[in-house]
């Protein structure tokens, strides 16, 4: 059971006027707007857009007006809005379910619940606030409200479970793409699913799969990405391995539209693996020195590169090579990998 349900966006889309606007001003939020362009841009008069700035302003917007030059936003609305998210979308992305959830327990739970309900198509269920946020190997994710992207891709076709695990490494890429899109940060990605900022974790990725007993085959692929954009009060246990994108105006709804779009895009032809390369690039262990654990016992090795399946290519201190497909690996990141 979903908490808190803002809003489903089945297909059928319409826009008011103050979010086209609002849209508009995040947008240019570098200069001002004038209400004569607004008005063209939309077909409405002049005094309608200065009707719908006001009830934007109503809303909590900060929206500068200055005579002669129109206007501007101060700072960008950060409360999640299925109109916003499905404005900055791609028209492959927008064939997707959205639901925007003010409150759950977890937006992978969430996407559980509908297969366990039938749901049969494909679903992005976004989340303010998770009161049960789950990362892997039964690790919690802090999911506070307001400061972070929270969502999870429902998709309900069979796979085989090789294509299940690349879309892990197709969600980091699709964060590293979205942010560096957005911000001047440069996010880079630890084997197999967590996205770092200067050696500090700023998002995980948590992929489950429904199988199917007798093919063998996986039916339904749920893959949970969690953002910290703005939170800052992490547990003690987060405190140092923790961050956030902290970056000045980024609207979550605008993220969460870019991570989507470039996830679905690399999704929509995943045979060809050429966003693995973007992976490599950006891994930070390539060239490390990793400590993995295979049946209990603890091995140390180096990180030598990514295969075309998404696996860690290792190399023994016996001069044997070895390619992990799962599991944890922890690395003594040196100073030139930020
Ligand atoms: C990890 O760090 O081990 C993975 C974290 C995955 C967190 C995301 S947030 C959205 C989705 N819902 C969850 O409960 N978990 C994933």
């Amino acid at each position: 059971m979903a908490f808190g349900l803002i809003f489903i966006y089945r297909k059928v889309f319409v826009m008011l006027l103050k979010e086209k606007i609002l849209e508009e001003l995040e947008k240019n939020s570098d200069c001002y707007v004038s209400g004569q362009k607004l008005a063209d841009m939309f077909g409405v008069s002049r005094n309608a857009v200065w009707k719908a700035v006001n009830q934007l302003k109503e809303d909590g917007c900060k929206i500068q007006s200055v005579n002669n030059k129109g206007y501007r936003i101060l700072s960008v609305n950060d409360v999640l809005s299925p109109e916003l998210i499905k404005s900055y979308m791609s028209d492959k992305a927008k064939c997707l379910d959205l639901i925007v959830l003010d409150k759950v327990d977890s937006t992978n739970n969430e996407a559980k619940r509908m297969i366990a309900n039938s749901f049969s198509g494909h679903a992005l269920i976004v989340s303010n606030e998770q009161t049960n946020g789950r990362g892997r190997l039964g690790r919690d994710f802090y999911s506070p409200k307001n400061t972070g992207v929270y969502m999870s891709f429902l998709f309900s076709h069979s796979v085989k479970t090789s294509r299940a695990i690349l879309s892990t490494t197709a969600a980091a890429v699709a964060v590293v793409r979205a942010v560096e899109s957005l911000t001047n940060l440069k996010p880079m990605i630890k084997w197999v699913n967590d996205v770092y900022i200067e050696n500090k974790k700023v998002c995980g990725i948590l992929t489950e799969a429904v199988t199917d007993f007798e093919t063998g085959l996986v039916q339904n692929v749920v893959v949970g990405i969690g953002i910290n954009t703005s939170t800052e009060d992490f547990p003690d246990e987060l405190k140092n391995s923790a961050v956030s994108l902290n970056w000045n105006g980024l609207s979550r709804n605008r993220l969460t539209a870019e991570v989507v779009n470039r996830f679905i895009e690399i999704c929509s032809d995943l045979d060809n693996k050429s966003y693995l390369k973007t992976y490599r690039e950006r891994s930070l262990i390539i060239g490390q020195s990793i400590d993995f654990y295979k049946n209990n016992v603890k091995y140390n090795a180096v990180a030598v590169d990514i295969d075309d399946n998404g696996g860690l290519i290792v190399k023994l201190p016996n001069g044997l090579t070895e390619v992990l497909n799962s599991g944890e690996i922890t690395v003594r990141l040196s100073k030139n990998k930020k």
